[in-house]
């Protein structure tokens, strides 16, 4: 590969919520041997931190002065904020719909920002989110859009939930996605699109596994596409 066009690799993953993009990133970073960054814990941990501290999720400077200073750490399959491990507590619904209240706000992406660059590093990394490509990794040569039907996404997030014992209404998830995806497409910092140079890949009808390998074949493409062949 041309280390002068891509110093340290990076294959970004953006979409919607459930697409099912954290799975295959997850995996495409243990194939490669790379780093992951799950940028969506960040925002998560953001609002959960608000929560914690009674900070308005609207109060823009005080939950950027949270995430700025947010003592996070990742290691051993845990998420743990101070010392408490939070990888639970961060994947409820309701610090999903806080952490898609916070990411509208450009002070609290702004403070976010540098604490995803300081993740690249050797061997390479893969990025989950909704702006990696377009905003945090955009000189990325390996940008994928993740995306599937907002039933897809709801009737999978509906089958999570049901198999962890948790009661669920299909008809509740479909609308509860619509309304994040109108809100993360809709805001005006760092929206949810596709970058212009970014594989699309609706796995509306397609299985993790045909996603990684895709995935996995479109990085492998990335001397040709750099050199415009
Ligand atoms: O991927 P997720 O569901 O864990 O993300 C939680 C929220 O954070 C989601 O509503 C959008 C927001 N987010 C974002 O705005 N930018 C990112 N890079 C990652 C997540």
């Amino acid at each position: 590969m041309n280390a002068e066009l891509d110093p340290i690799p990076v294959i970004t993953i953006d979409g919607p919520s459930a697409s099912g993009k954290g799975t295959v990133a997850e995996r495409v970073a243990s194939a490669l041997g790379f780093h992951f960054l799950d940028s969506g814990a960040l925002y998560r941990l953001t609002a959960l931190s608000a929560m914690k501290h009674g900070v308005a999720l609207d109060d823009e400077a005080g939950v950027a002065a949270l995430a700025a200073g947010l003592p996070a750490t990742f290691g051993d399959g845990a998420v743990r904020l101070a010392d408490e491990d939070v990888t639970d507590a961060i994947r409820a619904e309701a610090v999903g719909e806080g952490a898609s209240k916070v990411a509208a706000l450009p002070a609290v992406r702004a403070a976010l920002l540098e604490r995803q660059r300081a993740y690249r590093q050797p061997p390479g990394l893969v990025a989950d989110g909704r702006d990696m490509g377009t905003v945090v990794f955009a000189d990325a040569a390996t940008k994928v859009f993740l995306t599937a039907s907002a039933e897809a996404r709801a009737e999978r997030r509906y089958k999570q939930l049901i198999e962890k014992g948790n009661s669920a209404s299909l008809s509740a998830l479909v609308a509860d996605m619509q309304a994040r995806d109108a809100r993360d497409t809709a805001r005006s910092v760092a929206p949810l699109k596709p970058a212009p140079d970014a594989l699309l890949l609706d796995t509306t009808h397609m299985d993790i596994e045909s996603a990684v390998q895709a995935v996995l074949a479109h990085y492998a493409s990335r001397d040709g596409r750099q050199q415009g062949i």
